[in-house]
């Protein structure tokens, strides 16, 4: 059967055409960091997948039914049901988005001191234990930092890595285990069941609570009925709700699986573990039965819910994907394998062969992408390094890839085909492509905020 994209558009929005003085103009402007440029000045954006996507007919319909009561809303028990329908866990308390569920939650389990460890602690999710002084320990599977493996399930954590630590004289400060499905800094990567059940395991066992940060859970579910031959057969909903029973608790950020703008929910088991999250929510966020939330968000939301299982709509999302791959591949672009849901991860290195490490190969390509093409991307080098005084690069990244994020049911093939056709002229002169330098570089969560200068190696 030949592929058919499951949805048309209802309602469409113009995109804006700059030209290539426009567009080195506003680089300047923005301090070569994409997080600056002016949204007005981006034809495609592929900055992030998250908030991103387009809402369906169903979503709308339903937020016009939106009931905005301050407490006991109806809007809130349908998106409270269309959680519970997934997740095993009794207490679910809605947030405004994903960070605001880590910041409550690990402010409840962790201390100074204290140690999250994690197959990848996504960049805000680090933020949220370093704020608290704990520190948060990445134990990622060795077979990621193979660019070239076709491994099904490179997302996983190293159990034998966890189990050294909490076996060894760091083990009793360990307070928490994250485990992100898909591993969006570990290049999308999904983490396979087998792997959440040893790691449950491992973590019941030392009484260290494991906690699944399931932005993506929609999209590991698809991917392991995909590469598992095991869940070949199940639905991806019976999947999702089988990975969700290994979470002591879940925090997911609903901007991505939720199919909304905003929105993120928070699920435990333990009643006074809840307790606590919901009094720092009533404080911060809003009352439990709302979050900070919209009734109009909580029915896109539950509507949301239950369209990102459908099995269309997710083998949509890897067409697509696989489809800008396989055209970036075509053009001698490389790209980290196997090639997952939410984004495409292109690779700097050989295609800047005349760039080094320090003149941040993923960066420079991602400034190249938006001056020769208005396509907006990150880079995920920066996050990953470290610098001197004198911003000049001390550690350089596992791997210097540039992330091709895909909000969910936005753009189509003519898009896909224009991004790699971009990417293929810059590949056929890569020289061309001057290195970067900081010439501002914040300490903490420096990609968001950071400015930059190109450079003539
Ligand atoms: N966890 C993961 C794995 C994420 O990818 C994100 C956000 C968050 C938590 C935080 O959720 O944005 O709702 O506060 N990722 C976005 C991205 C920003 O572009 O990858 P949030």
């Amino acid at each position: 059967m030949p592929h058919l994209r499951p949805f048309v558009s209802a309602v469409v929005r113009p995109i804006p055409i700059t030209t290539r003085e426009e567009r080195i103009a506003e680089l300047d402007r923005a301090g070569h960091n994409p997080f600056n440029i002016r949204g007005e000045m981006v034809s495609i954006d592929l900055l992030s997948d998250s908030g991103t996507g387009a809402v369906s007919t169903d979503q709308q319909a339903w937020a016009q039914r939106a009931d905005e009561r301050y407490a006991g809303a109806d809007s809130w028990f349908r998106f409270r049901d269309a959680v519970r329908d997934l997740v095993p866990h009794e207490h679910v308390l809605p947030v405004h988005q994903g960070r605001a569920a880590e910041r409550v939650l690990f402010g409840a389990l962790l201390g100074p001191g204290e140690i999250s460890l994690s197959n990848m602690h996504f960049d805000t999710t680090r933020a949220n234990v370093e704020r608290i002084g704990a520190e948060a320990r990445d134990l990622p599977s060795p077979q990621l930092f193979d660019m070239h493996s076709d491994a099904p399930f490179k997302g996983d954590i190293d159990v034998e890595a966890v189990k050294a630590v909490l076996d060894g004289p760091d083990g009793p400060r360990v307070k928490q285990i994250v485990v992100t499905i898909t591993n969006n800094g570990g290049g999308g990567q999904p983490v396979s069941m087998a792997n959440l059940a040893e790691i449950s395991a491992v973590a019941r066992e030392h009484r260290v609570p494991l906690v699944l940060d399931a932005a993506r859970f929609a999209e590991n579910a698809w991917l392991i009925t995909r590469r598992d031959p095991d869940y070949r057969d199940w639905s991806p909903r019976e999947v999702a709700r089988r990975a969700f029973e290994y979470g002591d608790a879940v925090v997911a950020s609903l901007k991505k699986d939720g199919l909304s703008h905003e929105g993120a929910f928070i699920a435990v088991h333990d009643p006074e573990l809840a307790d606590r999250c919901e009094v720092d929510i009533i404080a911060t966020e809003g009352f439990r039965t709302y979050g900070g939330l919209t009734g109009h968000t909580l029915e896109h939301l539950a509507q949301g819910l239950r369209e990102v299982l459908d099995p269309h709509y997710l083998a949509d999302r890897e067409h697509e994907a696989a489809y800008l791959a396989d055209r970036l591949h075509a053009a001698g672009v490389e790209t980290l394998r196997p090639t997952g849901l939410h984004a495409v991860y292109v690779n700097a290195t050989p295609l800047l062969p005349h760039l080094q490490p320090k003149h941040l190969p993923d960066h420079a390509l991602t400034c190249a992408l938006y001056r020769e093409g208005g396509v907006r991307a990150a880079g995920g080098g920066l996050f990953l390094s470290t610098f001197d005084e004198n911003n000049e690069l001390v550690t350089a990244p596992p791997f210097e890839l540039m992330r091709l994020a895909l909000p969910r049911r936005v753009y189509d093939h003519s898009h896909m085909e224009y991004i790699a056709e971009v990417l293929a002229e810059i590949a056929k002169n890569p020289e061309r492509v001057p290195g970067y330098r900081l010439t501002h570089n914040p300490p903490v969560l420096r990609h968001f905020r950071c400015r930059a200068e190109p450079i003539t190696p």
